[in-house]
This record gives C-alpha cells, sequence and structure tokens, in this order.
C-alpha cells in the first residue's frame, strides 16, 4: 500500500488548478445509462473513483474511452443491469446507477452499499421513493432486486440526501407523468447533474430556494456533443484550508466562488486574506489563525466533507474552537489520528471541541477516508519534521495529482510504494 513521506514545515506559494468534481461527474456518469447514445463529458478527473464508475458501467455494457480529462461514454449496447457487490462496496456512490438503470430496463440488481469508515450508510431515502414510483424492491442475497416502470410520484424526502436526490431525478426524467421532489439536496453537484439531464432533453424544473424538482416524465433524450464538469469546490476548499494553516500565498484557479461562499467567509473570520476573482481565488495567510466555529449542513451550509480540514486548521488557532457535524454524528476518525500530531482535540456525541497549540508535531499516521486522510496531509505539510501518512489510497479516491500540486507549491511530500 501506498504512503506519502512528508517533510512539513515551509509555507507554500504559486498556483495550483483545481479538477472536476468527483460528486458531480459520478452521478453524470451514470445517467449516460438513461437513454443510448455517445457522450463526451469533459473536465473529468482521474481518480480511484471515476475509474471505478467507469469498469461498473462497462459491466453494465458500455464502451468508455478515457483520454486525458476528456471521457466518451458509449451506452448504445448495455444489457446487463446488475450492479455488483465487489464493485459497489468499494464505492458507495456504485448506487447512483440504481435509477438509471431501472429507467431504461425496468430492472435493476444493485448490491446493497456496505458501510465506511464512519458507520452505517442507509439506502432507505433511496428505496422508499422507488417504491412509491411503483418499484418492487426485494432484498436478494445482499442485492437489491428492483422490477417495475416508473411512474411519476410526489416524493418527499425525509432528509436532504444528495444521493437520494441524484438517484430519483434520474428514475424520473423518462417516468410516466410528473413527478415532485421535495426536501431535496441542491448541492452544486446535484445542480450539475440536473443542468447535464435537461442538455440531453430531460424536462427538469429547478426550484433552489425551496429545495424542490418537478420532473416531467419525456419519451426520449439525446445524447449531446459535449459537457463540462464544474470544478470540485471540496477540493478547493481543501487547499484554501491548507494555505490558511501552513502559512503562504497561493492562488486557486478553476473555481466557482459562489459554491465556496460559506467556506470563504468562515476563512475570513479566522483571519486569512482571501482576495476572490470571477474564476479564480488568492488566499494569503500570514498572522495567527483566530478560532472560528462551523456547524456542518446541507448546501449552502458549511459542507461536511471539509469538516476534517477545518478541524485542523483549528488545532493552531489562539483559543478554542467547536466544530458541530450534523450530517454524520461520528465522522470523526480523523480525531485519534490528529491527537498523533499534538493536537488536542475533545468530542462529545457529534460536537468536538478543539483547544489550540502552538505547534504540530511530524508523527506517522494512517488515514481512514478520503477527507480525514486530506486532514493529515494538510498537518504533515504543516508539522516540522518528517511525517508518514498511510492508507493513502483513500486519498487517490478524490484528489486528481495531490503530490503534483502541491509539490509545485513548495511541499517537500512523495509517494512511496
Ligand atoms: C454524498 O454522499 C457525497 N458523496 C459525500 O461525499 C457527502 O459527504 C454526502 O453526500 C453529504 O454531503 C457523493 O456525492 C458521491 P447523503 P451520499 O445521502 O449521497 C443519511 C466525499 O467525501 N441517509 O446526502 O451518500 C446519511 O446516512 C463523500 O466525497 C439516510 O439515512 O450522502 C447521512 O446521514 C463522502 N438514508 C445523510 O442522510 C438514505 O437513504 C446525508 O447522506 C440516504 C442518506
Amino acid at each position: 500500500m501506498d504512503k506519502f513521506i512528508i517533510n512539513g514545515g515551509r509555507k507554500i506559494f504559486g498556483e495550483v488548478t483545481i479538477s472536476g468534481s468527483k460528486n458531480a461527474v459520478l452521478p453524470i456518469m451514470a445517467a449516460t445509462i438513461i437513454e443510448p447514445g455517445i457522450y463526451t463529458i469533459k473536465n473529468v478527473p482521474i481518480l480511484r473513483d471515476t475509474v471505478t464508475m467507469a469498469r461498473l458501467l462497462e459491466i453494465i455494457g458500455a464502451k468508455i474511452t478515457f483520454s486525458d480529462n476528456q471521457l466518451i461514454i458509449d451506452s448504445n449496447n448495455c444489457n446487463n443491469p446488475i450492479a455488483p457487490y465487489d464493485l459497489v462496496k468499494t464505492m458507495r456512490a456504485s448506487f447512483y446507477v440504481l435509477g438509471p438503470l431501472l429507467s431504461r430496463f425496468n430492472e435493476a440488481t444493485v448490491s446493497l452499499p456496505g458501510g465506511c469508515a464512519w458507520g452505517p450508510r442507509p439506502v432507505d431515502f433511496h428505496l422508499k421513493a422507488l417504491k412509491e414510483m411503483g418499484a418492487k424492491v426485494n432484498l436478494d442475497y445482499g442485492n437489491i432486486v428492483i422490477t417495475g416502470s416508473l411512474k411519476g410520484s410526489n416524493i418527499k424526502f425525509k432528509k436532504i440526501s444528495v444521493g437520494a436526490t441524484g438517484n430519483i431525478i434520474m428514475a424520473a426524467v423518462k417516468a410516466d407523468g410528473i413527478t415532485v421532489i421535495e426536501n431535496a439536496s441542491v448541492e452544486p453537484e446535484i445542480i450539475n447533474l440536473v443542468d447535464f439531464l435537461n442538455n440531453i432533453g430531460a424536462d427538469i424544473k429547478v426550484f433552489k430556494d425551496k429545495n424542490r424538482y418537478v420532473v416531467a416524465g419525456v419519451d426520449k433524450l439525446n445524447c449531446l456533443s459535449e459537457y463540462e464538469v464544474i470544478p470540485d469546490r471540496i477540493e478547493a476548499g481543501t487547499y484554501m484550508i491548507a494555505v490558511a494553516l501552513i502559512g503562504g500565498k497561493i492562488t486557486i484557479n478553476n473555481i466557482i466562488p459562489n459554491h465556496l461562499q460559506i467556506v470563504i467567509d468562515k476563512m475570513l473570520d479566522a483571519g486569512v486574506m482571501i482576495n476572490v476573482a470571477d474564476q479564480s481565488l488568492t488566499i494569503e495567510s500570514s498572522q495567527p489563525i483566530k478560532p472560528v466555529n462551523i456547524t456542518t449542513s446541507e448546501y449552502p451550509g458549511f459542507p461536511t466533507d471539509l469538516q476534517a480540514q477545518w478541524m485542523v486548521l483549528m488545532t493552531l488557532a489562539k483559543g478554542e474552537s467547536k466544530i458541530t457535524e450534523n450530517i454524520y454524528k461520528d465522522r470523526f476518525t480523523h480525531i485519534a489520528e490528529l491527537k498523533r500530531f499534538g493536537c488536542i482535540i475533545r468530542l462529545e456525541e457529534n460536537c468536538a471541541f478543539i483547544t489550540g497549540v502552538d505547534k504540530l508535531k511530524s508523527a506517522p499516521v494512517m488515514s481512514t477516508d478520503i477527507r480525514a486522510s486530506a486532514s493529515l496531509v494538510i498537518a504533515a505539510l504543516k508539522a516540522k519534521g518528517e511525517s508518514e501518512v498511510s492508507r493513502i489510497y483513500h486519498l487517490d479516491r478524490g484528489y486528481e495529482n495531490i503530490v503534483d500540486k502541491f509539490g509545485q507549491l513548495g511541499a517537500n511530500i512523495k509517494r512511496v510504494k
């Protein structure tokens, strides 16, 4: 298993370009199953998760060609509505093929996703909504087996769910009639999926301020010449937090600033200097970090996927801060590892209390999930001396070229087998 050897304590300077959004491109890739055709998708990050999704689409019968960050998907010959356990267990987002398979084949067999580092990740919202649309759902040997032709229906989610919203929108675009989806996710990644679907002929009305979509089923979609995926706001936020902690000055290119508004606001509160342009921002950190509390919530709230990174920033703040995790109550596997750098963090249920220290001490640490591992890399880049971050296959799921990108900023980081 690969690991990073990091010599920390050096400030970072220069420019970094953000890749396409993992959490936008995964459902868009799945959506190409709905209507047979040839789809060209641009700004696709080459990651373990996008490669896994490509493999899954090939198992279903699609032909995929990656060339640089462009993906060509030919879904004309899809004929196998099955998503096997060995793929779904490595990537929960495989569940995104459920809606598209049902829409195309009126049947789907998708393995029930397992849990992840921070506990169970249920899919009851997805299944309840599909039943309301007329599907029959059975569990057979760990697989969800679903059959039925989908009808428009009024869906109201008990809790906002990114994945369930994406799945039901994809199930509804060719369903018979109108589907109204309430208490839905309006994360930029889902808005990007909706934009892609409308570009290929779907009829989806978005009521963002009401967390509502109205999908009028159409008979046929058309494939399109090419579609560009939005930049990854979580990758961008990770680099913003990195320079705030490590010190220095960097320009982050290829972003959509209003996707990061809450992060910009919180960093300004923490005393970081930020200059926002229309597709980039320059961020400089030269003074002590002020303690700033955050509470994670659905968009446009503070993203849970930046919670671990924010925590590591607060470990050097001048004072006490509090992080409340409302999306995944137990998403704190990074705390034990951060303590190995000398951080002082106390956990009470879904609240972490951080007491700022003067410096971080280098240490060997282990990644536990994709965003926790990013927080360990940032901490190691700050701590003077040599640190080791193991099990970085977690990072490879969601951060394209992270060694090159930090290397170009002057960081001393290398990957060893
Ligand atoms: C998406 O996961 C993201 N993944 C996650 O990012 C992100 O953390 C999460 O949304 C929240 O923003 C992708 O987009 C591929 P949810 P998803 O359904 O869709 C509960 C990363 O780091 N829930 O919005 O699986 C669930 O347990 C990953 O890139 C149910 O109870 O998340 C959680 O508490 C990690 N039943 C809450 O809803 C369900 O049927 C939100 O989960 C579905 C969800």
